[in-house]
């Protein structure tokens, strides 16, 4: 696949990896459309990314989505690439739903919203566009928390699941459509979310950004980035090894 002219949409594209993201593919030429809920940041991230364009979208809910899209291929002339990567992590622990938190059952229903249910939904609203696309392609940002759930995190980690199993439902249905259904897997990297975590094995969002266009354009269905790699193995053979590695680290 070629990165250069490419039309891509980066939910989130306004920290972090989808930042890094967004940069890379900027840098080889590609037209770039990013989102994010916060009016500032995305006015800062677009001063920074020379050339990207790009609105305020809420993807927890599914209003919005069907404007930006349009909004997006309006922008770039059409639509090639959607990377769902905006996310949320919360820590969550079931044993305080015993004092019974209101605020707690909003959050797991929001982190659902935007770690599921929005690439879902933005996935479905955005085939037609895709469709019409060159070499189309749906990235759906995951985790090596798919593989294996951390438990202080476990309705990330469910999402994250659920993300991954969906991402290789959409490979075969989407198939013969000539769009390419790509799960990118991080590791552990630097960014707001991973703040204050396992300092030493963090990758750099930059790093992380240049080795996932490398397996975008080496056409890789599971873009397994740096230890995301070794833990995918190990998920396999020794399930119960990798979740004692994961239970201090990764996003
Ligand atoms: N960092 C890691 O180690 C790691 C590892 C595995 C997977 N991941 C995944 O990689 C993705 C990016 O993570 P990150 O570490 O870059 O996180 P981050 O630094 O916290 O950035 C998250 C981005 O998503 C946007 N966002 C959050 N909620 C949103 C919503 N409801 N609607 C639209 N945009 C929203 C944020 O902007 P606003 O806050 O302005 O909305 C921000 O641009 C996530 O899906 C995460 O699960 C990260």
């Amino acid at each position: 696949m070629r990165i250069q002219g490419k039309r891509v949409l980066v939910t989130g594209g306004t920290a972090g990896i989808g930042w890094a993201l967004s940069r890379a593919l900027l840098g080889r030429s590609a037209r770039v459309f990013i989102c994010g809920r916060d009016p500032a940041r995305l006015d800062h991230a677009l001063e920074h990314l020379p050339g990207a364009v790009g609105s305020v979208c809420d993807l927890g809910h599914r209003e919005g989505m069907a404007e930006l899209l349009e909004d997006c291929a309006a922008e770039l002339g059409g639509l090639d690439i959607l990377i769902n990567n905006a996310g949320i992590q919360q820590s969550l622990d079931f044993t305080n739903g015993i004092a019974g938190t209101p605020e707690m059952l909003e959050s797991i229903g929001r982190e659902i919203a935007v770690n599921l249910t929005g690439p879902i939904q933005l996935t479905w609203l955005a085939l037609p566009h895709l469709a019409r696309g060159d070499e189309p392609a749906v990235v759906n940002v995951t985790s090596i928390l798919a593989y294996v759930p951390r438990a202080s995190s476990p309705v990330y980690c469910a999402t994250k699941a659920a993300l991954r199993s969906i991402t290789a439902s959409l490979r075969s249905q989407l198939d013969p459509l000539g769009i390419r259904a790509v799960d990118l897997v991080p590791p552990l990297v630097d960014t707001a979310m991973t703040q204050g975590r396992d300092e030493g094995k963090k990758l750099s969002a930059d790093e992380f950004a240049r080795s996932a266009l490398a397996g975008l354009e080496a056409e890789q269905d599971c873009i397994l980035v740096g230890r995301a790699k070794q833990a995918s193995w190990l998920a396999r053979l020794a399930p119960a090894l990798l979740a004692r590695k994961l239970s201090g680290d990764t996003g």
